[in-house]
């Protein structure tokens, strides 16, 4: 055997014998870089003469060609290998329960408020909201409370020092219906809506926070009587929670902006010592209403002899405490986790009134 024959058969038996890809490397190099054996062996041609050249040039040409296929063919079966290994050592198990990680909820307010627009949209009313920061003209003066009545008082309104371009007083809107007076100025007859929001009040105790939210309820039609009045709020009540008992007694009551008004009661009993709405046995008062007043339509440029309504304000976090069992409203607004996860609600538990508003 020629040494050529020799030396080829030792680089393919050194690069076979590589057990990984660095030593592969390690061999091609020894073999076919800079200073490798079979690229000196090339360099000897430079110095042969012409016939030699000839017989040994395509024999070393050859020896490179053949060490150099080699080292493709350990390459290419040592990285199937590997491929062979990690195929059989890695699993994925897709049975594992996802890790959903940390996890938001709904907070009761704003659950009671889907709950309110999803069964007042099943009545065809629309859902308006209006702002925070109010004027004094539309907080009060609009809805039938000059500036000397002593409704305005009872309010413990916010105040800030500012006026507006036209000198009223700015102040944190103290109920929702300056709402209805956006609404009806605005003239898209009738008018069938709910206007949920916050509301602010100097108050603090266990059943009252500075902020707190209201829900407004508004139709301004013709031909709308007290009796319209009723059937909604029975309608919306026994909807809200869930219940064929709901009674309602209406009282009558005042308020600057409606006449007549009535105070809503909704009768209930007691459950292991809980508040139970439903039967006749207690009253409780829920709700204020009453008839848009005269002068509030026509402060906002309808003719009342035309146009008649009705209107209710709700304490939204009051019917979130009945019906989901709370008890102190201060804690509505703690932020404490640990109430969240509790009384909070699943982010795709949405209210609907074919599976139940309280989901
Ligand atoms: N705005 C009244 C309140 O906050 C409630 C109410 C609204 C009463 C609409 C009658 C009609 O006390």
């Amino acid at each position: 055997m020629s040494d050529l024959e020799l030396i080829k058969r030792e680089w393919i038996a050194r690069i076979d014998g590589a057990r990984d890809l660095a030593a592969l490397e390690a061999e091609r190099v020894a073999a076919l870089g800079k200073q490798g054996a079979v690229t000196q062996l090339l360099k000897t041609l430079g110095a042969m003469s012409a016939e030699q050249r000839q017989s040994e040039g395509p024999r070393i040409h050859a020896l490179r060609e053949a060490v150099t296929e080699a080292v493709a063919a350990r390459k290419a079966a040592l990285e199937a290998a590997e491929l062979d290994r990690r195929l059989a050592t890695e699993t994925l198990d897709m049975t594992l329960p996802v890790e959903l990680g940390p996890q938001g909820s709904i907070h009761p307010v704003s659950q009671v408020m889907d709950e309110l627009a999803e069964i007042f949209s099943d009545l065809g009313f629309a859902v308006a909201t209006g702002p925070e920061i109010e004027d004094d003209w539309h907080n009060f003066t609009a809805l039938n409370i000059p500036e000397s009545h002593p409704a305005r008082a009872m309010h413990d309104t916010f105040y800030f020092e500012q006026t507006d371009a036209g000198g009223n007083r700015m102040l944190l809107r103290t109920h929702t219906s300056p709402v209805q007076i956006r609404i009806m100025q605005q003239h898209k007859l009738p008018i069938y809506a709910i206007m949920p929001g916050r509301t602010y009040r100097s108050d603090s105790d266990a059943t009252h926070t500075p902020m707190f939210h209201q829900v407004e309820g508004l139709v301004i039609d013709k031909g709308i009587t007290l009796g319209h009045l009723k059937w909604t709020l029975e309608t919306f009540l026994t909807a809200f929670f869930e219940r064929d008992d709901i009674v309602l007694r209406m009282r009558p009551s005042y308020f600057p902006f409606t006449e007549p008004s009535a105070e809503v009661d909704v009768g209930y009993h007691m459950e292991n010592g809980r508040r139970v709405l439903g039967g006749t046995e207690k009253w409780m008062e829920l709700l204020g209403s009453g008839m848009v007043h005269p002068k509030v339509i026509s402060n906002c440029g309808l003719d009342p002899d035309e146009y008649q309504g009705f209107a209710f304000g709700c304490g939204i976090d009051r019917l979130a405490m009945l019906k989901y069992g709370m008890d102190d409203l201060r804690a509505f607004f703690d932020g404490d986790m640990r109430w969240l996860r509790h009384y909070g609600f699943a982010a795709l538990d949405v209210p609907t009134l074919s599976g139940g508003v309280g989901a």
